[in-house]
């Protein structure tokens, strides 16, 4: 480890780009209590006229969702959207998740939710046992005028204006054994063309993603075959994939797993450059998180037999004091990486948003706002809006054991240097992954200005949020007046944003 300070630079002659609000967005899909008790809960005392946690709808606005993705995840791969439209709504048996799904909550309910948050939509539709007929059906019941049964539908089921939804996808992560209706990469490629025709020949201004990456064979061919229809590829990424087992991450193994956050984004960068794509498909991390969700013996061939196997053991996904800083830390760094990689990620969906592994804890009586819901507020309520190309000199890496017992070194910070479109001054992006030791950084930025720093820590890397229990919030400290060589402390296990002017 060097003795030197670390020091950070970046300058506004060196733009690295305009980040996209959509990379601060969110997924909701119908699983365990993400809609039905989560933010959709009619009878409760809290929720609207319509059936909505306002409580909710509050924290979402806060956060300002940009883009909420639905309704799945695989949940959507034997969905048929017919089913939740309408007065004749039909239960369903969800064969993904092996519930019963009431489909009171559907396209509808869907797009009022967007409008109560102000966010734009962004659907899912079947590819498993989907058809290319029924995923531009649904198009053209969200997105046309009045032409055709399906928009005369819409309008006789209360909506006489287009719900205009200009983000759609085809399939979920159809390369996926676990997948309902999982396709060959061959298969793959000619449905979502034959799609992809069909949802343009409705609707021209929708904007198309399809999944990806799981092998070069896969996207390739799906790169060649509908690249010209497509604006977006999807990715997924849980780099903790407890969904079998629920054996968290230690802080420090978590420290190791930011080591691979860009490795996704490089793949799939370089694949677009090589094909001649990277100006025209950007990337949707359309399903990201720390953790992968726990759902045991569903996704496997070994279907469990009772409840006790496959469902009841969903519940341990809301155990908060499970939701520390070691998943704030993580979900900053991937931020980060985002805002650095913003001329190609575009778009990026924290799954979910409600419980589950969410940011956003519901209970009858109220909600909890876990560590990574406060991140979401620090990025973006403080940090500007047009990246810089930073750069760190000095800076020290720290040896953590990951999760397979090995060690690895991961450098102790990881920052983000940003100014604003609309006005002077700068934000920066600081995080400490140090569990125990402060650090210090001497920001070589130009500016001038008030420096506050807002930063969530809590008092150990095991801080959380609870019902009657609150260790993280974000705190204001001013800083005095900003000199170029300013020197910033970082606390142990900090994420933090410095807003300098
Ligand atoms: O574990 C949750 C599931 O993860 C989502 O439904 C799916 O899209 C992903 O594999």
């Amino acid at each position: 480890m060097s003795d030197s300070i670390m020091k950070l630079y970046g300058t506004r002659q060196r733009v690295t780009g305009k980040r996209n609000p959509m990379i601060y967005g969110h997924f909701i899909e119908h699983f365990h209590r993400q809609i039905y008790g989560g933010v959709y809960d009619p009878g409760n005392p809290l929720s609207d006229e319509d059936g909505f946690r306002s409580d909710v709808i509050e924290a979402m606005k806060k956060i300002k969702v940009p883009v909420l993705r639905w309704p799945g995840g695989c949940f959507v791969s034997s969905y048929h959207w017919k089913d939740a439209v309408g007065k004749n709504r039909v239960p369903l048996f969800d064969k993904a998740w092996r519930v019963e799904d009431p489909n009171s909550f559907g396209t509808d309910e869907y797009i009022r939710l967007c409008r109560k948050i102000g966010c734009e939509p962004y659907i899912c539709t079947n590819a498993g046992t989907g058809t290319a007929e029924e995923m531009s059906d649904w198009v053209e019941y969200c997105n046309l005028e009045n032409e055709g049964q399906y928009a005369k539908w819409r309008i006789q089921n209360g909506f006489p204006q287009p719900h205009k939804v200009r983000y759609w996808s085809i399939g979920n992560e159809n390369y996926g054994f676990w997948e309902i209706g999982a396709k060959t990469a061959d298969e793959w490629g000619h449905l979502v063309c034959e799609a992809a025709k069909m949802i343009k020949h409705v609707d021209p201004d929708t904007e198309l993603t399809a999944a990806a990456l799981t092998d070069l064979r896969w996207n390739i061919n799906l790169l060649e075959s509908s690249g010209q229809f497509l604006d977006w590829i999807s990715i997924h990424e849980y780099w903790d994939a407890i969904h079998q087992t629920n054996d968290y991450a230690d802080y420090e193994a978590v420290c190791a797993y930011t080591n691979n956050i860009d490795h996704s984004i490089r793949e799939v960068r370089g694949l677009l450059a090589a094909m001649k794509l990277d100006k025209k498909i950007r990337i949707a991390f359309d399903e990201w998180n720390l953790r992968g969700w726990y759902h045991p013996n569903v996704h496997t061939i070994e279907q469990g037999r009772t409840k006790e196997d496959y469902l009841y053991p969903r519940d341990k996904n809301d155990e908060n004091s499970r939701y520390t800083m070691a998943d704030a830390v993580f979900t900053a760094c991937f931020l980060n990486a985002c805002n650095r990689h913003c001329d190609i990620v575009g778009m990026a969906n924290f799954a979910p948003i409600v419980n589950t592994r969410g940011c956003i804890f519901t209970y009858p009586e109220g909600i909890v706002l876990r560590t990574t819901y406060h991140v979401f507020d620090l990025y973006v309520n403080y940090l500007g809006d047009t990246v810089l190309d930073g750069w760190c000199a000095d800076m020290p890496c720290m040896t953590v054991r990951d999760k397979q017992g090995g060690t690895q070194e991961t450098d102790i910070c990881d920052f983000v240097v940003t100014c604003f479109s609309d006005r002077e001054g700068l934000a920066v992006a600081l995080v400490n992954k140090d569990p125990a030791e402060e650090q210090s950084v001497q920001l070589m930025l130009e500016g001038a200005g008030e420096a506050v720093l807002y930063y969530i820590a809590g008092d150990s890397t095991e801080a959380y949020n609870d019902i009657g229990h609150t260790e993280v919030t974000i705190q204001r400290e001013t800083l005095g007046a900003y000199t170029p060589g300013m020197t910033v402390h970082l606390k142990p296990h900090m994420v933090g944003v410095l807003q300098i002017g």
